[in-house]
């Protein structure tokens, strides 16, 4: 048994320690994006795989014979890879998400968008100082936003040039309640801009516009490839691998 742990997440972190302490053979693989990722333990490997050929090339030349893909919920392509590369080699895949915060009392009140666009103009129609907690990568489906005093908030530097008005605020979690009431006050937020990430980490921005009456608007996590054996725990996870 071999155990290949797709990561980048706080449960990928988990996982690793639970199967290093349960003394099954496993190794970890991160895509490279943070400059100075916080690492599992055990073995590690970085770097983009290539596709599917090339993830399923690996599989086999590592004898890998069961594939965990912990990547981000938001973390498409890699989950859509997996499975590709999985099937293609014959071998065991479990996807671990953590849960969605769609169960939150608030979030029916949340304005839930299916695309970046619509996120982009829905969140337009309801304030003129939005915080962008959405992740770099999505902030280039916001430029239409120039006009606007925007505070971003990423965990890795932006590469591309913002507009002059946007304030970039860089930092990682977790949050407190305290610290995101401050922040939200500080810089007048009228609307809370998000992805479904879920989690403890960055939820207490949530707490902090609700307390706020700040109305939120949050990109739905994308959909799994069909046919996904999906659990939102280590527990449940260790619980389909075998031993
Ligand atoms: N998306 C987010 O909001 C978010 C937030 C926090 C952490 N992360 C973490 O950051 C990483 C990249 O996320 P993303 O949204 O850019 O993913 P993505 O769009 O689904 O993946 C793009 C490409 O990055 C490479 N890749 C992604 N995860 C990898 C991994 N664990 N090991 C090796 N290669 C990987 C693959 O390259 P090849 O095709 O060359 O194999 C993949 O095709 C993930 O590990 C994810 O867990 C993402």
């Amino acid at each position: 048994m071999f155990v290949l742990i797709l990561g980048g997440t706080a449960e990928a972190r988990d996982l690793a320690a639970r199967l290093h302490g349960a003394g099954v053979p496993f190794a970890s693989s991160l895509a490279g994006r943070v400059a100075r990722p916080r690492l599992p333990v055990g073995q590690v490997r970085i770097g983009g795989f290539g596709g599917v050929v090339g993830l399923a090339a690996y599989l086999r030349s590592s004898e890998v014979t069961h594939l965990v893909d912990a990547t981000h919920p938001f973390a498409a392509t890699m989950t859509r890879h997996a499975a590709q590369a999985a099937a293609d080699v014959g071998i065991s895949l479990i996807r671990l998400a953590r849960p969605g915060w769609s169960g939150r009392p608030d979030a029916p009140g949340w304005h839930w968008c299916g695309s970046l666009s619509d996120v982009c103009r829905v969140a337009g129609g309801i304030g003129a100082r939005p915080f962008l907690t959405s992740g770099r990568q999505t902030l280039p489906a916001f430029a239409a936003w120039s006009d606007r005093d925007v505070l971003v908030r990423v965990v890795e530097p932006v590469q591309q040039a913002l507009p002059a008005r946007w304030t970039v605020v860089q930092d990682r979690g977790p949050y407190d309640v305290d610290g995101e009431l401050a922040l939200l006050r500080d810089h007048r937020i009228d609307v809370l801009v998000t992805k479904d990430s879920g989690g403890d980490y960055t939820s207490a921005k949530l707490d902090a516009a609700a307390a706020l009456g700040v109305p939120v608007v949050v990109l739905s996590r994308p959909s799994s490839p069909a046919g996904l054996r999906e659990v939102s725990s280590v527990d449940g996870c260790l619980a389909l691998l075998p031993g």
